[in-house]
């Protein structure tokens, strides 16, 4: 069985954020910005969209390019850190927007490399004779849940969607090789502290600011570097392939510094690596999939290329996928 990848869509919500609003906001500084992270700019959803909207505008995309009719899909896995509710699940959402009648919908929280974890699962479905097409979708709103008076983390984050149409044929599969790993111990250095069960919205949970997202930037971004190259060296060795043998690394937009590690490490070229993030921040669990859209709209994907896709985020996880495009 051949698992295929068809279709690609994004969407970008319109509004901007730009280095230059964010002075307005916290001690900050453009040159700041630019210098420890890479971004310039990231948009941000509008007050009436959640990340059902967004996953929603990408998927219609994605189905549009692939040619199928939301009825033809079987099941719809929404990747996000930051669903319409705790519950029910974004796909179920999804799904009604689409109509996709006929599908099964989940959710799946897998942070930044949720989007890897959520093809693999597809990959896994479409191994049961009873799923044909899986429309595979990252979709984030972080905008929602990042604390706009803590300068450590606001200038980081964008919102936005990525998706995939994800079906399966007899020919070779478009996924050579894949790697998902998890290092639960370090959890709490990234994480949303409150209104899970842990920590249940309160007076105090709201005082203390705990409904937004906590991160000791540092240190996540060492385990960072450590996990995007180990991720990305084992699909290659599962796959029997080198570095030099990649036509293109997509690697999770977090931060500049870490992709420039994370491809010194592996010893790719520079121009090799696809880079948004200096337009989009950090759009977590949709990061891979913009890119790997934006990269079809401009023809930079062709056939046969060997594509490596590789993230890292809160859990700490992190994993990889080599693709035959
Ligand atoms: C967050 C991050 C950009 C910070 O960069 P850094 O070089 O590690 O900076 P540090 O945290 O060491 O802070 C250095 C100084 O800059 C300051 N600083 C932090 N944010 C700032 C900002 N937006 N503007 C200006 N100064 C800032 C800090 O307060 C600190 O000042 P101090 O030395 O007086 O205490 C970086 O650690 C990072 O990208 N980490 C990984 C984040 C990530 O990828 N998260 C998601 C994983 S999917």
């Amino acid at each position: 069985m051949g698992v295929k990848i068809v279709a690609m869509g994004s969407y970008i919500p319109e509004n901007i954020l730009t280095n230059a609003d964010l002075e307005k906001i916290v001690e900050t500084s453009d040159s700041w910005i630019v210098e420890r992270t890479g971004i310039r700019e990231r948009h941000i959803a509008s007050p009436e969209d959640a990340t059902s909207d967004l996953a929603y505008r990408a998927a219609v995309k994605a189905l549009q390019k692939a040619e199928l009719e939301p009825e033809q899909i079987d099941v719809i896995l929404v990747a996000t850190a930051c669903p319409d509710y705790l519950f029910p699940a974004t796909a179920c959402i999804v799904q009604a927007h689409l109509g996709a009648k006929r599908s099964a919908c989940f959710d799946i929280e897998a942070a930044c490399p949720g989007f890897i974890y959520a093809l693999e699962i597809a990959r896994g479905l479409l191994s049961i004779p009873n799923y044909r097409n899986i429309l595979v979708i990252g979709a984030e709103t972080l905008s929602r849940i990042t604390d706009y008076t803590d300068r450590n983390t606001c200038v980081l984050f964008g919102d936005g969607a990525g998706a995939a149409v994800v079906t399966k044929d007899n020919s070779d599969s478009d996924i050579l090789s894949s790697y998902l790993k998890g290092n639960g111990e370090v959890h709490k250095l990234l994480m949303l502290p409150a209104g899970g069960s842990r920590k249940p919205a309160s007076f105090e949970t709201v005082r203390d600011r705990d409904h937004y997202l906590k991160m000791q930037g540092r240190e996540v971004f060492k385990h960072a570097v450590n996990g995007m190259q180990d991720a990305a060296q084992k699909v290659l060795e599962r796959a029997g392939f080198r570095s030099e043998d990649i036509d293109w690394l997509v690697p999770h937009q977090a931060n500049i510094r870490i992709i420039e590690a994370t491809r010194e490490k592996l010893g790719i070229q520079p121009n090799k690596v696809y880079v948004n993030i200096d337009r989009m921040g950090n759009t977590s669990a949709a990061s891979i999939p913009i890119a790997l859209s934006e990269m079809e709209d401009k023809g930079l994907l062709k056939r046969g290329q060997l594509v490596l896709i590789v993230s890292f985020g809160a859990g700490f996880i992190y994993g990889a996928m080599l693709l035959r495009w």
